[in-house]
């Protein structure tokens, strides 16, 4: 008997005949599981301007080529690279900020008002930051190539003051949010660990430039955690619970199972933050890092099965490429925690493996965190395109109408054999590899770049035939 029957039936119950003249009491609602993309309903007032969200995004999409390209200049040095300035450096970062943080920003300030139901802050500021962090990121990038502190200096300090513009956005949006506390909870571990990595980022600058505030590998651990897990990771993370259940038109997962995950994801954070103060090898830094990956292993795993339950229930089964990139995404961060336990154990009994850092790094920056997000924003970029079609349009342009899915298909390939290449470039410290890598993750970026701009021109064209009959 459903919910309804059942207190249909004891409202009419014998047990209770004295009181005939009640009206009858209503039903208890029934839960109703939330259906991903129901927020949208009534969005359109909450959105950016197009060209907002876009500009981020289109920023993105170039750095993207431009990291493959910086990683190509440095095949030359690569067998002799142990870290620190060079254009290694380089390409890292403009995966990092200028392709994971620069979508990040985008994303995030056009989905989290859309989905806390909350009008948009300072949507001007959102275009102004886009105008200090472009020529920042540039500078930032060649001062790390071309090992120029003073360079690293200039483009770190626009870059932090947008990141802390972000910040401030971002902790607007967290504290003005209804309903959601999973997704409030990931937001509010994004905007503390932004605070952190910020200060880090300076502390590091600083000590390129002969002022050392804490000792280098401390705070390369520091940053490290708080970038690639604390920034990126928790929002990767808590997003994932709006946008899945959104494109796979799937059940939200309970409040209750977000926070749950977020809080090991959180947890995870922690324990790696504080390892960070003790050595590599020590016994305490050990306990404290084999914590931080048996934690994270712990919320990795709520979190995908959480994002599966979705899936499976969702009534668009097939994500396509985008499902596929978020799988492998999930199977690359399983693979990134793998690793890392690999070096803790090996460093215990006294062996070091030099390659297993960077392909730490490699797994969970381009594994796990580029291909989710090349995953999602193949999916989001077409969606919003489509709704601001649709403003006071009859039949306006669909998302796949507006997709060009061939070059998806090459960016696919080429993302996943740059990935494959870079893991051999490592291992065998071999610059022709690196290049081969380079030159498979710019074909992949390429591609992905005409996607963005095919999309571009079919949305002003679907306007102009708009505009033409109006
Ligand atoms: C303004 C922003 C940033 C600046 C100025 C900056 C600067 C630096 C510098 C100077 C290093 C070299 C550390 C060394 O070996 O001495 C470094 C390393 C690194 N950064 Fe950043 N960074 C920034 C943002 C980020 C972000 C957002 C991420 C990730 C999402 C990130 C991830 C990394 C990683 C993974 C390393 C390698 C750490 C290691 O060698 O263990 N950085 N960063």
């Amino acid at each position: 008997m459903s919910d309804h029957a059942q207190s249909a039936a004891g409202n009419s119950a014998p047990q209770e005949p004295r009181e005939p003249a009640a009206p009858p009491r209503k039903p208890p609602p029934k839960p109703i599981a939330r259906l991903g993309g129901t927020f949208l309903s009534g969005a359109s007032g909450r959105l950016l301007p197009a060209s907002v969200p876009f500009r981020w995004f289109g920023a993105a999409i170039v750095f993207h080529a431009l990291a493959w390209v910086a990683l190509a200049a440095g095949a030359g040095q690569w067998s002799q690279w142990h870290g620190g300035l060079g254009w290694p450096l380089a390409a890292l970062h403009l995966v990092t900020l200028g392709t994971l943080v620069a979508t990040a920003i985008g994303a995030s300030l056009q989905l989290l008002p859309v989905a806390t139901r909350q009008p948009v802050h300072w949507p001007h500021l959102i275009g102004l930051m886009w105008w200090l962090f472009v020529p920042g990121m540039l500078i930032l990038a060649f001062g790390m190539g071309l090992a120029h502190p003073r360079w690293l200096e200039a483009g770190a300090g626009l870059v932090i003051a947008v990141l802390l513009a972000w910040g401030t956005l971002l902790g607007l949006n967290l504290r003005g949010a209804r309903g959601m506390p999973g997704v409030v909870l990931h937001g509010w571990g994004t905007a503390g660990s932004l605070l952190l990595l910020a200060l880090s980022a300076a502390a590091l600058v600083a000590l390129w430039n002969g002022h050392a505030v804490l000792a280098r590998d401390t705070l390369a651990a520091l940053h490290l955690a708080l970038g690639v897990f604390g920034v990126m990771g928790l929002l990767a993370l808590g997003l994932s619970t709006i946008l899945l259940p959104m494109f796979a038109l799937g059940p939200v997962p309970a409040d209750r199972l977000q926070q749950r995950a977020g809080a090991a994801a959180l947890l995870a954070l922690g324990l790696a933050v504080l390892a960070a103060f003790w050595p590599d090898g020590s016994a305490w830094g050990t306990a404290l890092r084999l914590g931080a990956v048996a934690v994270a292993a712990l919320a990795l795993a709520w979190h995908v099965r959480m994002m599966r339950a979705t899936l499976a229930a969702g009534m668009r089964k097939e994500l396509g490429r985008a499902g596929r990139l978020t799988r492998i995404g999930w199977a690359l961060a399983a693979l990134a925690l793998a690793l890392a336990l690999a070096k803790l154990l090996l460093e215990a009994v006294g062996h070091e493996v030099e390659a297993l850092g960077p392909l730490f790094v490699v797994a969970a920056v381009g594994g796990w965190l580029l291909s989710f997000l090349f995953g999602m924003l193949q999916r989001i970029v077409p969606f919003l395109a489509a709704m601001h079609a649709a403003r006071g349009r009859k039949r306006p342009p669909t998302p796949s109408a507006l997709t060009l899915e061939s070059a998806l298909a090459v960016h696919f390939y080429g993302h996943l054999s740059a990935l494959a290449l870079l893991a051999l470039a490592i291992v065998t410290r071999s610059g022709v590899w690196l290049l081969a890598a380079s030159l498979a993750g710019l074909i992949g970026a390429l591609a992905f770049g005409l996607f963005f701009a095919v999309l571009l021109r079919r949305l002003r064209r679907a306007g102009g035939d708009a505009v033409a009959t109006a």
